[in-house]
């Protein structure tokens, strides 16, 4: 481990011009703005990829970066965190059955749209809750992110047999209805998730940051992304899923995010606060 990832706060200002540098490089040649991103996070995760690449210093990890795609590709799949679960946070999928679904029963055709969608987990739950509920025939879930590569392994829905396991017990304890094997198929240690439940899911590139809205949704849950943007590209955010809800539209966010602080703060009320789950007033 290089002896810069012990902490969040920046060594130096020369470290800070270098990272600046480095984001704005990032985003001149690649077009992938990460300069709102918070601060501690990205440079614990700059160092870890300068690590990998041998290189000593942020500027030396610029100069891999422009004149290698490659190392370009690398990089992103570090600062873009894909971490996540089918039914992460199971009492999250209680909420949305117990408090959100009853409203979005009263739509004839319900627009859903899961922002930053990573490899798919999240996605394949809200699919199965809709199906248990009987609303997935009329629903049309859009289901983004900003990197091409998980969303390549959302779209083909295959995930290792042992995490279906541990996703088994988060199911579970999410109220599921039925017995999880129903809703994939077991081919060697592969799980391949049922085709029909992605018959309404379209999968897209959209960037949060720098992507206008697409439509008018019912629904937006965006869970575990904007903890990595800074207090300035959150607001932006909010104001994108604002104006991306229908009247009185369900916004749901992670566990560890809010939209107390935020500048829409006054145009939400709490649905559910801790699950985090807000609706836009009239
Ligand atoms: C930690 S994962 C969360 C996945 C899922 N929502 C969950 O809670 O399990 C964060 C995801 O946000 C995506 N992301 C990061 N910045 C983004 C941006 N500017 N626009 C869209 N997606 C973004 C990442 O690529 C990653 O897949």
């Amino acid at each position: 481990m290089s002896p810069h990832q012990g902490s969040d706060a920046p060594r130096s200002d020369v470290e800070s011009i270098e990272m600046r540098m480095l984001l704005e490089a990032v985003y001149q040649h690649y077009g992938y703005d990460f300069r709102k991103y918070a601060r501690g996070s990205l440079r614990r995760r700059l160092w870890r990829r300068a690590d990998a690449e041998g290189v000593k210093t942020i500027s030396g990890l610029q100069e891999r970066v422009l004149h290698n795609p490659l190392a370009m590709d690398a990089l992103l799949m570090d600062l873009s965190v894909n971490v996540t679960a089918m039914f992460r946070d199971p009492t999250f999928y209680v909420a949305l059955r117990e408090k959100v679904v009853p409203i979005l029963r009263t739509y004839p055709f319900i627009r859903i749209w899961n922002a930053g969608c990573s490899t798919g987990e999240e996605v394949y739950s809200i699919a199965i809750l809709l199906q248990e509920e009987g609303l997935l025939e009329r629903a049309r879930v859009y289901a983004t992110d900003i990197n091409e590569r998980v969303l390549e392994r959302a779209d083909h829905g295959v995930i290792p047999l042992e995490r279906m396991r541990a996703f088994t017990q988060n199911y579970q304890r999410a109220g599921g209805r039925s017995a999880f094997s129903e809703y994939y198929k077991a081919d060697r240690d592969q799980a391949r998730i049922d085709r029909s439940l992605l018959e309404n899911v379209v999968f897209a590139h959209h960037n949060l940051v720098s992507d206008k809205s697409f439509n008018e949704f019912h629904l937006i849950i965006c869970r575990n992304v904007m903890i990595y943007f800074d207090k300035e590209l959150q607001d932006q955010v909010h104001e994108l899923f604002y104006e991306s809800l229908v009247n009185l539209g369900i916004l749901a966010l992670g566990n560890k995010e809010s939209i107390r602080f935020s500048s829409v703060a006054s145009c939400y009320e709490e649905l559910d606060p801790e699950e985090k789950i807000y609706r836009r007033s009239e």
